[in-house]
């Protein structure tokens, strides 16, 4: 039976991946790289250096970059996203979110958060959600970013959770590969295209619906 619900960030909870996508679009512009929202849907879930990497990598005339200077350029993208979250209120909890979170709850479920950000703690603090969840992995921690499962593991373990026994919600292809091979239940929110493996795909996160999902979840 269920034990636990464990959410991505950015794009499942709230909206950030939109301000993800416009600081590295900022960026890119300034470097005369084309980014595209399609290309931007690689970078979701993708860790702050790996995301840069990504960008300078869809540059017409390859420039390499010293390892001062990528940091110079992540430093930059990142103030522009801290500025962009600094706007955040409670009433940017994506729309559902906080009926699904509080149904899991009431029903004696853990929940935890699965986040690539280091900003997670600022975002859910400014959302006012900080004591809704049970874990909120802590990412310096880890060794391995998304696909790899290790952050999916962490937060079940933590939370005293059965993988098998476990639903994670992603917005990210990577992530829907870390839910699975972490052996859980994939619920991934967006297009059906992006997501091969996800065992639901749901438009929005208003399509979430906790009786329904336990039950396709028990089968
Ligand atoms: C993930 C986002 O949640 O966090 C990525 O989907 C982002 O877009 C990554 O790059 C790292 O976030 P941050 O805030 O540490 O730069
Ligand atoms: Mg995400």
């Amino acid at each position: 039976t269920l034990q636990a619900v464990i959410f991505d960030l950015d794009g499942v909870i709230t909206d950030t991946a939109e301000y993800h996508y416009q600081a590295w679009k900022a960026i890119a512009a300034e470097l005369g790289i084309p980014f595209t929202r399609e290309f931007n849907e690689n970078l979701k879930g993708v860790s702050r250096m790996d995301s840069l990497k990504l960008l300078l990598s869809q540059a017409e005339t390859p420039v390499s970059y010293s390892d001062e200077e990528l940091h110079q350029l992540a430093d930059r993208k990142n103030k522009l996203y801290v500025e962009l979250i600094g706007t955040i209120t409670p009433a940017d909890l994506l729309p559902g979110i906080a009926e699904f979170v509080a149904d899991i709850r009431a029903a004696g479920l853990a929940t935890g958060i699965a986040s690539a950000s280091k900003n997670a703690v600022a975002v859910l603090t400014r959302l006012g959600v900080m004591d809704r969840f049970d874990v909120i992995v802590d990412v310096t921690k880890l060794k391995n970013n998304k696909p790899d499962p290790e952050i999916f593991l962490t937060a079940a373990a933590q939370l005293g959770a059965d993988p098998a026994a476990c639903i994670g919600v992603e917005d990210a292809a990577s992530g829907v590969e870390a839910i699975k091979a972490a052996g859980m239940f994939a619920v991934a929110i967006g297009q059906a295209e992006h997501f091969p493996h996800a065992d639901i795909v749901l438009p929005g996160t208003s399509q979430l619906n906790f009786r329904e999902l336990k039950l396709t979840f028990e089968g």
